[in-house]
């Protein structure tokens, strides 16, 4: 299509007119897509210049771990690149199926069923349970993921605010009308780094019949004895009825998964879009998860490593006057203000060799623009240490602390 025709289509007149990320672009703060052209797990090189990785959910530092790399590279030369079918038909690999196993053992499910992403679990799980005329029960800042599942199903949706589980069992009792109902929560929450109640929602989804899903993408090799996750660390595993997640964070890879009962994953598989009308996880994927399960089982130094690192940073950035909300795990958000303060000391960070992540409206409201930071097992203290100091350097120079 040429120039000209181009502009008399009207639908594109709102690209024409979107120009505030070109405004950001052209004042030289602007923080997205920048492509990393090397990455040694803690630091990656990203325009000519080495920057401690502060904004990953490379929670574990698996994804230069040596015998995940030889299994996804094993995986590679035997079963090729990819598998090129859904796992309803063609792509369904005996990898698959030890993943799922190895999986629903560790979580203490009876199955688990592999999707190609951790956003389409989400959109596989919520859509495909809830129908028409069941209802779902979703915690105003859950994932963009269960959201767009919801949206995606022909039930009918209900959010609660924030962690507000009162308010939840009053929407139960007012909208329910023994429906089919489930409550879809995140178990860690992915912006503001809380943990979900579970104990109080068990007790609400017990008594009111519905059932009850824990998306625990930041959870997973972070939380529970031995990182099985969210309910584990409040020894319920066996009251909460799903578990979704993803392996694009602990797991070091892409990809995610839904586990439950054995009747209703048997259900997802015959029912849920979003697995069966898409290409299944690639050999490669599968086995590196595989192996990055082995070591979170076998190498439980590295999450005591995560959270001995955690400590040190919201120790830090506290004892420096910041705000980071309510976090309690290695999800460490950092309150600066307007967008435009937090994009300037999101430049300062990155110019000073730290790479964080901006958080900006609509994911926030304007005033509380953020720089979501994360750790991981292998940052060393020195690095988090250089991380603190920068953060005190610029907020002192730019006011906001
Ligand atoms: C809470 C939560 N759920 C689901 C997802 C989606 O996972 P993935 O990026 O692996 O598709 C994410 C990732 O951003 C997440 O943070």
């Amino acid at each position: 299509m040429d120039t000209q025709t181009q502009e008399s289509v009207q639908l594109f007149d709102k690209c024409r007119n979107f120009t505030k990320a070109r405004e950001i672009q052209a004042a030289g703060l602007y923080p997205y897509f920048k492509p990393i052209s090397d990455s040694e797990d803690t630091t990656v090189v990203i325009e000519g210049q080495k920057r401690i990785m502060l904004g990953s959910n490379n929670y574990l530092g698996l994804t230069h771990h040596p015998k995940v790399l030889e299994a996804a590279s094993r995986a590679l030369s035997r079963y090729g690149s990819g598998c090129t079918g859904s796992r309803f038909l063609n792509g369904t690999l005996d990898l698959h199926g030890q993943l799922e196993s190895a999986l629903a053992a560790f979580l203490g499910k009876e199955d688990c069923l592999v999707f190609s992403t951790g956003y389409q679990a989400n959109l596989g799980l919520i859509s495909g349970l809830i129908g028409r005329g069941d209802l779902v029960y979703l915690d105003k800042l859950d994932h963009a993921s269960i959201v767009d599942g919801a949206k995606m199903s022909y039930g009918d949706t209900m959010r609660f605010n924030h962690g507000d589980l009162a308010s939840l069992e009053r929407m139960i009792e007012r909208t329910r009308n023994s429906r089919g109902a489930m409550i879809v929560v995140d178990g860690v929450y992915s912006m503001e780094g809380d943990i979900a109640n579970v104990p109080e929602l068990v007790r609400i989804a017990k008594r009111h019949g519905t059932a009850l899903a824990l998306d625990d993408a930041h959870s997973i090799g972070v939380l529970g004895p031995n990182g099985e996750g969210t309910a584990a660390h409040f020894g319920m595993t066996d009251e909460v009825d799903l578990i979704a997640g993803t392996f694009s964070k602990s797991l070091a890879s892409i990809g995610g998964f839904v586990a439950g009962s054995e009747s209703v994953i048997h259900y997802l598989k015959h029912h849920s879009r979003p697995l069966i009308f898409t290409a299944s996880l690639p050999p490669a994927n599968t086995a590196g998860v595989l192996a990055a399960l082995e070591v979170i089982k076998t190498e439980p130094h590295r999450r005591e490593r995560l959270w001995a690192n955690t400590h040190r940073l919201h120790a830090g950035l506290r004892g420096l006057g910041y705000n980071i909300g309510e976090t309690e795990t290695p999800i460490v958000p950092v309150l600066i203000g307007p967008l435009e303060t937090t994009l300037v000391f999101w430049r300062r960070l990155f110019d000073a060799g730290v790479f964080t992540n901006p958080v900006a409206p609509p994911a926030v409201p304007p005033s509380q623009c953020r720089l979501r930071t994360s750790l991981m097992a292998t940052h060393t203290a020195d690095q988090i240490d250089f991380c603190i100091e920068q953060f005190g350097k610029i907020g002192r120079e730019l006011g906001v602390i």
